[in-house]
């Protein structure tokens, strides 16, 4: 268990007297009242004091950009994040463990996760070096000598999400501080520990005040913060819903930028001439790796009427052979699911898809125990459905049988989301028909493959209400600054 007891705060672990939030792992033990999940330990629940205090912090260290750390060289920087990040690979071992134990990830894809994350911190503090070589080139135009560099923003408030609780947080986190921003960091409620064995590395890696952790509720304590107006950056990856409220709450709200990935709803389309082989061990691993717990998973599969039946039954002997078991065990495919109400929103949509006469066409589909929900594949699913339109982040696939192309690509012109799509087609000119249509309603097409974020240096965002801002490793860096300028006019007396 690990029962943290003190926050990092304008450069030094405050200790915590008050009150703690129990964490419960998805993970579920036997006790004389049934299955229980496991008690893994207790975080500081801060009040509204504690996280002004940490934002003062912030703006202090920033200093109106006059503070030791946006006005440190770039080589400076770099440096401070690679001794962090050496300090935060010792950490490797217990931070995966404790993602397994508050997400239920799978031991092995948690330390990916870790991996990943450590390797795109890597290849930020490359991206950067290369932006840094450019800045030291100069432009020169009628007279009037460039030196184009990229310049912070100010105090960059960061939430990130349980599914990735590292390296979501992360690919906000380090770019924002990377390029000479103050941060001030909420973990997931669901992964928050993991962040714990991490402090002190940010507390002696960074100068005081630069690196500042709030914990807690956050409908308690994020409101204050955007209504004090002195948040530069909103950094958040979550629900579209959460980051309008919070932007609203911003004093001077066209001043505030906002660098956001939101709500998904991606489609995966079978064509007529699709691999159907190709097509369904996509669609697994794109609608069910993480138990669907993705903002990038295929969330809707429009299949063509004409090999509907032959997908559905080559698609649940697929998702028979996948392994549920708990995180730690080798080859696991389907884990304990994190969010408490999660089984019970997975059952409601299944019943409502019922009631609007589609089926669980794969055995033992949508069947729950405690926090195990068997993946259900549901057909055929219409827009009466709530499956049609929510986002239901968790283990089911609905199927949409089509007639014509028009209709999957009508379904995105509708759809508020905008992130990917995939298309299976093994006909080269509907792929290319789609392309143009697709491109211009979501932001990743995806051709014969399934939806995902990777690899790590593609753009990650999306259309509409699915993202604001450009995340991926160099778009980040873009992101989280600002492009500027020192001109000078060669004069008679500088011309020397
Ligand atoms: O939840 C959204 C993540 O960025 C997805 O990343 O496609 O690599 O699983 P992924």
């Amino acid at each position: 268990e690990i029962n943290q007891k003190e926050f990092l705060s304008n450069g030094e672990m405050k200790p915590w007297n008050g009150p703690f939030n129990e964490v419960f792992s998805p993970v579920c033990i036997k006790t004389p009242e049934g299955l229980k999940r496991k008690r893994i330990g207790s975080f500081p629940v801060c009040t509204e004091k504690e996280s002004t205090e940490a934002l003062d912090a912030a703006v202090a260290a920033y200093d109106n950009g006059r503070g030791q750390w946006p006005t440190m060289s770039v080589a400076d920087r770099i440096a401070c994040v690679e001794n962090f990040t050496h300090k935060m690979i010792e950490q490797k071992e217990i931070v995966a463990k404790l993602i397994m134990w508050e997400i239920g990830k799978s031991y092995a894809d948690s330390v990916k996760e870790f991996d990943r994350t450590v390797e795109y911190i890597y290849a930020t503090i490359d991206a950067l070096k290369d932006i840094d070589r450019q800045s030291s080139r100069f432009e020169i135009e009628q007279g009037i000598v460039a030196q184009v560099r990229r310049s912070p923003l100010g105090v960059v408030l960061c939430m990130g999400p349980f599914n990735y609780p590292l390296n979501e947080t992360f690919t906000t986190l380090i770019p924002a501080l990377i390029m000479g921003n103050t941060l001030l960091f909420k973990p997931p409620k669901h992964g928050t520990l993991l962040h714990y064995p991490l402090l002190e590395a940010f507390r002696s890696s960074f100068p005081k005040g630069v690196v500042n952790t709030i914990y807690g509720r956050g409908n308690t304590i994020v409101p204050g913060l955007m209504k004090s107006g002195k948040i530069n950056v909103l950094t958040l990856i979550g629900s579209s819903k959460v980051a309008n409220e919070l932007k609203k709450l911003h004093p001077k709200v066209n001043r505030l930028r906002a660098i956001l990935g939101l709500d998904a709803k991606n489609a995966a389309i079978i064509t007529k001439d699709a691999d159907l082989d190709l097509a369904v061990s996509e669609t697994v691993l794109g609608s069910l790796s993480f138990n669907g717990q993705r903002c990038t998973a295929i969330k809707i599969v429009y299949v063509h009427r004409s090999l509907a039946q032959e997908f559905l039954k080559r698609l649940s002997a697929e998702v028979e052979k996948l392994k549920f078991g708990m995180p730690w065990e080798k080859g696991v495919n389907l884990t304990p699911l994190p969010e408490l109400n999660k089984p019970e929103y997975l059952r409601d949509c299944i019943d409502d898809a019922a009631a609007h006469g589609a089926k669980v066409i794969n055995k033992n589909g949508g069947q729950t125990l405690e926090t195990f929900v068997y993946p259900a594949i549901v057909y055929p699913v219409n827009s009466n459905m709530k499956l049609y339109r929510e986002e239901q982040f968790g283990p089911i696939v609905p199927v949409v049988p089509f007639d014509d192309l028009e209709e999957p690509i009508e379904y995105l012109i509708g759809s508020p989301h905008g992130q990917q799509v995939s298309i299976f087609s093994n006909n080269a000119a509907v792929i290319s028909s789609l392309i143009d249509p697709l491109v211009n309603q979501v932001s990743r097409v995806n051709i014969n493959c399934q939806c995902q974020r990777g690899p790590d240096v593609f753009p990650f965002t999306g259309r509409k209400d699915s993202a604001e801002g450009t995340l991926s490793v160099v778009d980040a860096l873009r992101s989280f600054s600002i492009r500027s300028l020192v001109a000078t006019k060669f004069t008679d007396s500088n011309k020397k």
